[in-house]
Order: structure tokens, then C-alpha cells, then sequence
């Protein structure tokens, strides 16, 4: 089904699972993002940037994601990721996304909850989830760079006030995470997520997915993550083994012979992080309430 990110990660929530949300860097891998969380019976949110949703027009985007989902049956949100302009997210819901990311957590806290709230009238006025976010994450997208001096931990009294103020579907928050971070790993803030996760409901999202110790992963679900931002790693994983293919095959070669191992590449990373994100390894599916009285 073609769907929200409220429902996907409500379902999350009750489960003890993370949504994985992936960054399609284009529209050859897309596919093969999709199928990686059908064979591993996940839902999955597909991201786009705003330049990649104009480059390759968020219709075939959105026209993608929906025959997918009918046609595979997955659960697939189709999500814009940071954005700072209200045109830019007016423009991917009337075009049929079904979760938008506001950000303005450059902004003080009072305009941040104004600009947000406003997202947030427009976006649920047409059946559509709105990610806001609190504090700093480092690192660099898209051209903004946030330097590892200015980064700023996300306040769990703000949280509150926020969420309360904005009635946002999802919190982004920066427990020490950095956008684009490939070669080493972030220590994450576990007591910070722990304090935040008790004074708010509302579902938690990790930005800089990439940078993530994946030994970390099942402690931020088991504190409130519900939405596991991944971007990174799969561009490097596309474009590592498109620089072996197309050194390695003729120019009169069909494209796919360079394109399909690229998208495999893509497809195994999808595969292998939906694998912890679903959690299965230690614990049967139940809500934290159960797991917390101990009940089976
Ligand atoms: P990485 O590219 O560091 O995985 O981060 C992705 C992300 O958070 C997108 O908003």
C-alpha cells in the first residue's frame, strides 16, 4: 500500500521496530530499493532531496512508488527530506508525496514551532505526514554544512513544548549523529534519547543513518526510534561499483549490464539494515508495555 509515515511507523511503535528511510539518489534504484524490503517483509520510506525530486520530477517519483506498493504489496512512504521552504513542501504534497520533513531547526525554538505548525495545517489538510525537527545534526546535505562546533543537542523540555505546539507526525532529533559520515562512527547520546523518549509519544527519527555503529541500532529502537535515516551508504555503495562496471564494459554494451549490479549493490544494503531495523533477532514482536512486565 502506498502510505503514510504516521501509519508505518504507529504500526513501528506498537512492534518495536524502525522504519528504515532511505535516500533514492536516483530513479535507477528505486526499484530495487522497493523489492529489498519486499523480501525482507518491512515497509519501507523512500526520501528524496528536493534537487533529486526535481532532477528526475516527483510525479515518476510518486508514480513509481504507488504501482510498486499496489503491485509488491509493501507498505512504501514517499518522503521529502529537509525541507526549508514552504513552496518546496506545498509542491510535493500537491504532487502526491505522503510525508514531507519541515526543517527548521536552524531557526529559535518560537519560529521553528510557527513555520512547522503551518506545515503541519497544509500537510494533514491533505492526508499527509510532516517530520519536524529540534537541535543541530552535523555534517553536510545538500550543500548545508553544519559544523561539528555548532552542533546543538536536542532539548527534551523543547521537545515537549514542540510536539505539543506543532502536532508534528515525527521528531527528528541530534543525539550526536552527523550527516554523511562514512568512514568512522558516531558515539551516540543514549542517556539524551532515553530522556526524551520518556517526555515525549511521539515517534523519534535518526538523521546520518551511515555513521550509525550498527551495534547501536537496537538500543535507539528499544528507546523510541521509529524512523532510521540511511543515505550515504547507498551512494557510495552505487557509485563504487558503477565506477568498477563502466571501467570494466564496452561502450556498446547494453547500460544495463553497468546499471544492474549498481542497483544489486544498493539492493543488499536496503536488505541488510532493514534486517536489524526490524529487530527480530532478539525478542518476539511486542509492545514496550509487554516486554517491560515481561509478558510473552
Ligand atoms: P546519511 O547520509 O549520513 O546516512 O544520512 C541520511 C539522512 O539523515 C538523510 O536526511
Amino acid at each position: 500500500m502506498y502510505t503514510t509515515l504516521k501509519a508505518v511507523t504507529s504500526k513501528a511503535e506498537e512492534l518495536n521496530y524502525t522504519v528504515g528511510a532511505f535516500n533514492a539518489h536516483n530513479l535507477e534504484m528505486l526499484p530495487d530499493m522497493i523489492r529489498a524490503a519486499k523480501e525482507q517483509g518491512s515497509p519501507i520510506i523512500i526520501q528524496t532531496s528536493i534537487d533529486t525530486a526535481k532532477y528526475i520530477g516527483h510525479e515518476n517519483f510518486v508514480a513509481v512508488c504507488q504501482s510498486m506498493a499496489t503491485k509488491e504489496m509493501v507498505d512504501v512512504v514517499l518522503h521529502l527530506d529537509h525541507a526549508r521552504n514552504f513552496d518546496d513542501i506545498k509542491e510535493a504534497i500537491d504532487k502526491g508525496y505522503t510525508s514531507v520533513m519541515y526543517d527548521g531547526s536552524h531557526l529559535p525554538l518560537k519560529e521553528n514551532i510557527m513555520k512547522t505548525r503551518a506545515v503541519v495545517e497544509y500537510a494533514h489538510a491533505h492526508g499527509v505526514s510532516v517530520e519536524g525537527e529540534l537541535g543541530t545534526i552535523g555534517g553536510t546535505e545538500e550543500g548545508i554544512h553544519v559544523d561539528e562546533n555548532d552542533k546543538v543537542f536536542t532539548d527534551p523540555k523543547d521537545a515537549v513544548e514542540f510536539v505539543k505546539a506543532t502536532g508534528v507526525d515525527a521528531l527528528a532529533i541530534a543525539i550526536g549523529t552527523n550527516h554523511g559520515q562514512y568512514k568512522s562512527k558516531t558515539n551516540v547520546n543514549i542517556p539524551l534519547l532515553k530522556e526524551i523518549d520518556a517526555a515525549v509519544d511521539t515517534p523519534l527519527v535518526i538523521h546520518g543513518g551511515t555513521g550509525v555503529n550498527e551495534q547501536d541500532i537496537h538500543e535507539l529502537i528499544n528507546n523510541g526510534i521509529r524512523k532510521f535515516n540511511v543515505g550515504t551508504e547507498l551512494l557510495v555503495a552505487w557509485t563504487k561499483t558503477a565506477k568498477e562496471t563502466f571501467e570494466e564494459t564496452k561502450e556498446t554494451k547494453s547500460l544495463r549490464h553497468n546499471i544492474i549490479p549498481c542497483n544489486q549493490a544498493v539492493k543488499e544494503v536496503v536488505k541488510h539494515k532493514i534486517s536489524i531495523f526490524m529487530n527480530k533477532e532478539d525478542r518476539i514482536f511486542m509492545s514496550r508495555e509487554k516486554q517491560a512486565v515481561g509478558v510473552k
